[in-house]
């Protein structure tokens, strides 16, 4: 682990343009990373260390088959008791550092009957539960509100049509949990359109866009919604199927990595 300053420089020679967060347990995703340096958010003025199972709390530093890469290993979360500021704050030193592209990957209940346990989601767009003005603010995926970028969903879509699969491309709903929704509020957001949903992702992506990122989303499907499923939720279950998709959400990374920046 190396102090502020020095870890600081480590990503001014390495020059990463590419930053991923990692969601609950996909840390596996990242096997093909080689780290050159860490740091611990803690060690960061105004982060604070993750409370959850699944989130390390470390920024790192590294290369991703031959190409520099920042990485996150877990997020903070609003339901942690953590301010929006500091929720995206990960998100500005980004931005500082030099980062062009982010790659936002989160764990989600499915909504949509093709989203079950394993699938996954690329956002194309996002219903913002987070706030007060929660019902006004619907991105359905155009104009400046919707802070994805089509082009790079697009690279997915046609980089998984050459594995021989579909990748879903949705709309993710993020609430502020950090209890799991009720199965009527889940069919409150089917209704609303959203075919995913989280605790997370949607303010990162904003500010994100916001910086001038170009924001790339993925939604590890890791149980059926509340109510849609057989099993209670449980996060040891979320962990479990996160880790199961993560050689999938690996190679995604891996070939958004290798894109040409704009
Ligand atoms: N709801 C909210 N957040 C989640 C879920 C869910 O069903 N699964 C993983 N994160």
């Amino acid at each position: 682990m190396t102090s502020p300053p020095a870890f600081a420089q480590a990503v001014a020679a390495l020059a990463p343009r590419t930053a991923v967060v990692l969601g609950s347990g996909l840390t596996s995703a990242a096997a093909a990373f080689v780290e050159h340096a860490t740091l611990n958010f803690a060690a960061v003025a105004g982060l604070a260390s993750p409370t959850v199972a699944g989130h390390r709390g470390r920024i790192a530093v590294g290369e991703w088959a031959g190409i520099p890469v920042l990485l996150f290993h877990g997020r903070l979360h609003y339901y942690e008791g953590h301010s929006w500021t500091v929720v995206t704050s990960p998100i500005r030193l980004a931005h500082k550092w030099g980062i062009t592209r982010i790659v936002l990957t989160n764990a989600a209940g499915g909504i949509h009957p093709a989203l079950t346990p394993g699938e996954l989601m690329a956002l194309r767009g996002h219903i913002q539960w987070l706030s007060p003005t929660a019902w006004r603010e619907l991105a359905t995926g155009q104009g400046l509100s919707c802070p994805y970028s089509p082009r790079l969903v697009q690279l997915l879509q046609s980089h998984e049509r050459t594995q021989g699969r579909e990748l879903f491309c949705g709309i993710y709903a993020a609430v502020t949990g950090p209890s799991y929704e009720t199965p009527a509020e889940i069919q409150a957001l089917a209704v609303c359109g959203a075919d995913a949903v989280g605790m997370s992702t949607a303010r990162e992506a904003e500010e994100a866009a916001r910086c001038g990122l170009e924001v790339v989303a993925l939604s590890c499907i890791t149980n059926r919604a509340a109510g849609l499923g057989e099993t209670t939720l449980a996060h040891a279950e979320v962990l479990a199927n996160a880790h199961r998709v993560s050689t999938r959400v690996g190679e995604l990374l891996r070939r958004l990595i290798h894109e040409p920046h704009r």
